[in-house]
């Protein structure tokens, strides 16, 4: 018995079925089986355990149903969804044909590093999505093709990066390593030229990373034991326009006076840490996240220097709740330099 439920998902038809699937290798590589069936040739050299619709001939679609290995890849597709099984390792040589191959999902399964081949997905020179995330991977998967622009290594178990990490990954632009264990980043990012969102959430950095790329547009650092950020930080960065620091231990000492005073940042997350003070800020951010510090003073001065009328800040978003501050502490001026902003919350 089959019950087939179709979902259109990003223009792509993703194809869940349960049924009794097969987890012996050897099913992996009979051939032609769906040809007496009726389907089309393209489904023809599909393995058992997996569906290839022939509405969308370049996705094979394996997921949810307990797979222990990847099955064979043939060479025509381009899309292969192999989430949510059991597979540990992945041999040498699997997918040596299938070099077409544009996305590979494989989130949500039991890959370790010591059953990841080293060289497996080296001849994938198409491959632009690669996702890794909720596997107990512990480190970053040797020898990953340059054509890659979107890597996803999320809830691993990775606790180093190093430098020849991401090596002439120029093509990235997204890199995903939040819930891992990285206490330490050893200048691993420099190749990365196209890199414009990182996300080291959640996991054990104790001071914010240094020689990140300049094109850098999004650095997400929440829940981490981040206590200071280094003077000029963010003048080296001159792309950055959303910085989430929030769940860390800053406190004001961490924080030279104008580290967060450059006009390019558009959105500021410092909640949940040890602020004693509002920082001061630039006039073109627009979203600021104090909440949940220990700030005991509304500082106008952090946002205009001046209230001339003509100069006046373009925050929009401020919270400020659950600090020591409550409405009374905000002075009337306010009105002038914070004139975006809808309501503070206190
Ligand atoms: C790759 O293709 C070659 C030639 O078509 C074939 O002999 C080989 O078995 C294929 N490899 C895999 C892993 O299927
Ligand atoms: C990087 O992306 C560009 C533009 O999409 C492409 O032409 C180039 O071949 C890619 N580089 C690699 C190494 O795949
Ligand atoms: C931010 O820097 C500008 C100069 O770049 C300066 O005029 C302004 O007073 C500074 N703002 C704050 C709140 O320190
Ligand atoms: C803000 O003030 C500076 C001088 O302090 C001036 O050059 C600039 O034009 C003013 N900006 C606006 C938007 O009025």
């Amino acid at each position: 018995m089959r019950t087939l439920v179709l979902f259109l998902l990003m223009g792509i038809v993703d194809v869940t079925i349960s049924q009794s699937y097969s987890p012996f290798q050897w099913l992996s590589q009979l051939r032609g089986r769906r040809q007496n069936a009726g389907w089309y040739s393209e489904a023809a050299d599909c393995p058992l355990e997996c569906d290839c619709p022939t509405t969308y001939p370049t996705a094979m679609y394996c997921h949810s149903r307990n797979l222990q290995h990847v099955p064979y890849v043939p060479s025509h597709i381009k899309y292969v969804y192999l989430q949510r099984n059991q597979i540990t390792g992945i041999q040498h040589g699997v997918f040596d044909n299938a070099t077409n191959l544009m996305w590979v999902i494989l989130s949500h399964n039991k890959l370790s590093s010591e059953k990841l081949s080293d060289s497996v997905f080296v001849k994938l020179e198409n491959l632009d999505r690669l996702y890794l995330d909720h596997n107990e991977l512990t480190r970053v998967p040797r020898n990953l093709p340059s054509s890659i622009s979107r890597l996803q290594l999320s809830h691993n178990k990775i606790a180093k990066v190093s430098s020849k990490s991401f090596d002439r990954m120029s093509n990235l632009t997204t890199l995903q390593l939040q819930a891992n264990v990285i206490e330490e980043l050893e200048g691993g990012f420099k190749d990365l030229k196209s890199l414009i969102m990182l996300d080291i959430g959640k996991n054990k950095l104790r001071k914010i990373p240094d020689s990140l790329p300049e094109s850098l547009q999004q650095l997400y650092l929440e829940f981490n034991k981040i206590e200071s950020v280094p003077a000029g930080f963010l003048t080296m960065y001159p792309n950055l326009q959303f910085v989430r620091l929030a769940h860390n231990i800053l406190t004001n000492k961490g924080l030279p006076s104008s580290v967060f005073n450059t006009s390019t940042l558009v959105e500021l997350d410092l909640s949940f840490n040890k602020l004693e003070q509002i920082p001061n800020v630039n006039r073109n951010l627009e979203n600021l996240y104090l909440h949940a510090n220990k700030i005991k003073e509304f500082s106008l001065s952090s946002f205009c220097d001046t209230y001339d009328g003509t100069n006046f800040s373009k925050l929009k978003v401020l919270r400020l709740d659950a600090n020591k501050i409550s409405a009374r502490d905000i002075p009337a001026e306010a009105a002038y330099c914070l004139r975006l902003v809808s309501f503070i919350d206190v």
